[in-house]
């Protein structure tokens, strides 16, 4: 026993850590990571312009499972934490587990098993895990090729609008809220036909939730789980909720209508039978759950799980972290969560991010990004983003979230909308409305 504490205390005395991932959310992760005093160094692979300045970026895809295990080797990696849900779904965690040359050095990993992954990579394998575990959502029915006119004769029996939802990974396009009844037969069938390709050879009709959305994030090894700051973030393109989906627009945390009572039913109904599941159905899971949920009338239900972190939603949860997350992590990540607790700001995070116009469609890349002056005191996480030369250029159509910290939701957003004064890059958009429904 003596000896194992002794070994962690060895490890967790010099640690350099792998981070996966190139967005604003690894950028927010490692920031926080960098103000560790249990890390030696932070490497991210691929980052971005913005983790390059807290850490050393790999140009290695975080899906190349081969270049991440000669990263492990050559940087003498302790632990690998992923932040984005592909290499997770893909199995990353299992190719570690797997290498007997990287189970001889301890190489440890933040984030789930292949199978595990699965509560993000098939809607019907997570509504299957909340069914048998107690944990409130939608009723659904699984449609098929096979089952078309039950699929039919279930969606008949919904009120409008209509939930089609692909089941595998869609890159955030495989969920349709349609009006009408004909059209959903219309749209289940061309779904089933492969609109999305094989992610909707199978479609999750779900009973459509009404009431505010938020998310609850959770850290845990499997069997123990600390709750971190909700969020709420906001999917659309335009002002008041309009146009197209995104990945994310904006967020805030902590949710105002998020009160005592609410945040004790998501724990009691949702966290402690989500995590009782996991361990009951021996499926090992170490790493963040992101549950989405809708709430009407106090009373929450999940709308979906996530395996990963959200982004943005990420740089309004990190900043109002006071423990030292690698400490978290790596507890999480060898299985020791058990009495670990995190202390959290009371302050309101919000943050703003800046896209590249066309966003979520069609836009241009290479953009030069100008800072005049200061942005401080908000923090200014990149996402999609690129060093070149001496400049830094966009690379993707959200490109930085601009975050801020106040005593309220309002003086918070203040001081995002002033800081994105000194920031400017041709065709540069974004919401001036984030929170406005809060
Ligand atoms: P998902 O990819 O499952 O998060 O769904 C994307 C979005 O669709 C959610 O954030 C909700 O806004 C909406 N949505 C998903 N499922 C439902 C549902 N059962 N009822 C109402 N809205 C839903
Ligand atoms: N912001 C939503 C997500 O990360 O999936």
């Amino acid at each position: 026993m003596l000896s194992y504490a002794l070994i962690q205390l060895f490890k967790i005395t010099y640690m350099n850590v792998l981070l996966l991932g190139s967005g604003g959310r690894e950028h927010a992760i490692a920031w926080k990571l960098a103000q560790s005093s249990l890390l030696t160094q932070l490497f991210i692979a691929p980052g971005n312009a913005g983790t390059a300045q807290v850490g050393t970026n790999i140009a290695i895809a975080a899906t190349d499972f081969e270049a991440v295990k000669q990263t492990i080797l050559t940087e003498n990696i302790t632990l690998v934490i992923v932040g984005p849900e592909d290499p997770l779904v893909k199995g990353v965690h299992d190719f570690i587990l797997a290498d007997d040359e990287l189970q001889m050095l301890g190489v440890k990993v933040l984030g789930p098993q292949k199978y595990a992954a699965t509560l993000e990579g098939s809607k019907e394998f997570a509504k299957q895990f909340m069914l048998r575990n107690g944990v409130p959502t939608a009723a659904h029915f699984t449609a098929t090729a096979e089952n078309l006119e039950e699929s039919f004769a279930f969606l008949a029996t919904q009120q409008p609008p209509y939930v089609l939802k692909a089941d595998g990974l869609a890159a955030g396009k495989g969920v349709l809220i349609i009006p009408d009844l004909a059209t959903a037969k219309t749209e289940l069938q061309s779904m089933l036909q492969g609109k999305f390709g094989d992610a909707s050879r199978k479609v999750v009709i779900e009973e459509c939730l009404h009431g505010i959305e938020m998310s609850v994030f959770v850290l845990t090894d499997g069997k123990d789980y600390v709750i971190l700051p909700e969020a709420k973030d906001y999917k659309r393109i335009g002002e008041g909720d309009t146009g197209l989906n995104t990945g994310g627009m904006g967020a805030v945390s902590p949710v105002p209508f998020a009160d005592e009572a609410l945040k004790q039913r998501i724990e009691q109904e949702i966290v402690k039978p989500t995590i009782a599941g996991l361990r009951n159905e021996k499926i090992p899971y170490c790493g963040f759950v992101f549950i989405g949920l809708m709430v009407n009338n106090g009373v929450p239900k999940v709308i979906e799980y996530n395996v990963r972190m959200g982004d943005p939603e990420t740089e309004v949860v990190i900043p109002r972290i006071e423990s030292d997350l690698l400490q978290l992590c790596w507890a999480a990540a060898t299985g020791n969560l058990a009495g670990q607790t995190i202390a959290i700001s009371p302050q309101t995070a919000t943050t703003v991010m800046l896209v590249s116009g066309g966003y979520p469609e069609a836009y241009e890349n290479g953009k030069t990004i100008h800072i005049n002056g200061t942005t401080a005191p908000s923090m200014v996480f990149h996402a999609g983003t690129k060093q070149i030369g001496d400049e830094i250029c966009t690379a993707g159509g959200r490109v930085m979230a601009i975050t801020s910290l106040a005593g309220t939701k309002n003086d918070a957003l203040a001081l995002s909308y002033k800081a994105i004064q000194h920031i400017e890059f041709d065709a540069m958009y974004y919401r001036r409305d984030i929170g406005f429904d809060l």
